[in-house]
């Protein structure tokens, strides 16, 4: 899975990117990312990229000339990355990251994961002309109820978490399958060695080997857990059993 990530900070991208788990999913192929700097696409002499907005208001607005430039050369980049052998390539979902969009969630994660390629659009300054937003912008999607100064973090955290869901960036297939939110239950405690820690004891029923109670323990925790932590999430499982 390919993303093309539009940015005027390129370098903070792919420097959140390259480390970890996604850093060696780059390596090996299993994704592949691209932080393209909309700098480089402005007419402006000055490398300009911003504006007064029109009818007056506090701050700069990203223009649409470098924006639309940039992406029609990511359009360009996915085009001769799918030619000559391939099939032509899907349609593109392009995503303005924006406090004023859909609220993402692992639900759209996974939906997103079906893409063969992601362009995200990341804003700065008071946003951008919304003109070139409605020529080029498929979803407009938002982390949360709060304002960043930008839109990289906003995309890292969308490519993260659909990356991962990815064929092969996990080493482990389960660990994608049995965590939280898949069900709409939060996952179940977990505990790693030594078995006695501050005086607390692993569960018994976890050293007992007895796969069926442990599976059937955990299910016990995770209901448990989310009714006490997310209420709003065990009701939506509990109307959905
Ligand atoms: N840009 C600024 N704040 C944001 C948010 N909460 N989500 C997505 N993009 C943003």
């Amino acid at each position: 899975m390919d993303f093309y990530i539009m940015t005027l900070f390129p370098e903070m991208v792919m420097q959140g990117l390259s480390a970890s788990i996604l850093g060696r999913a780059i390596e090996r192929g299993h994704i592949y990312a691209r932080a393209v700097n909309i700098r480089d696409y402005t007419t402006d002499k000055h490398k300009k990229v911003d504006d007064y907005t029109y009818g007056g208001g506090a701050g700069m607005l990203m223009q649409a000339q470098p924006v639309y430039d940039a992406y029609l050369a990511v359009e360009k980049m996915i085009e001769e990355k799918c030619a000559p052998e391939h099939k032509p390539c899907a349609k593109r979902r392009v995503i303005y990251v924006t406090p004023q969009g859909k609220t993402f969630s692992q639900e759209m994660a996974r939906e997103l994961a079906g893409e063969e390629n992601l362009i995200f659009l990341c804003g700065h300054y008071e946003g951008v002309d919304e003109r070139v937003l409605e020529e080029i912008v498929t979803d407009y999607v938002s982390i949360g109820d709060y304002v960043l100064t930008g839109g990289e973090l906003p995309a890292m955290v969308m490519v993260d978490a659909i990356a991962r869901l990815v064929p092969g960036v996990l080493h482990n297939d389960e660990s994608a399958a049995t965590e939280s939110f898949n069900n709409d239950l939060l996952e179940y405690p977990q505990y790693s060695r030594p078995e006695i820690w501050h005086d607390k004891r692993v569960p018994e029923i976890l050293l007992s080997g007895d796969h069926a109670k442990v599976d059937e323990w955990r299910l016990e925790q995770s209901i448990e857990k989310t009714k006490r932590l997310r209420p709003d999430l065990y009701e939506k499982w509990k109307a959905r059993r």
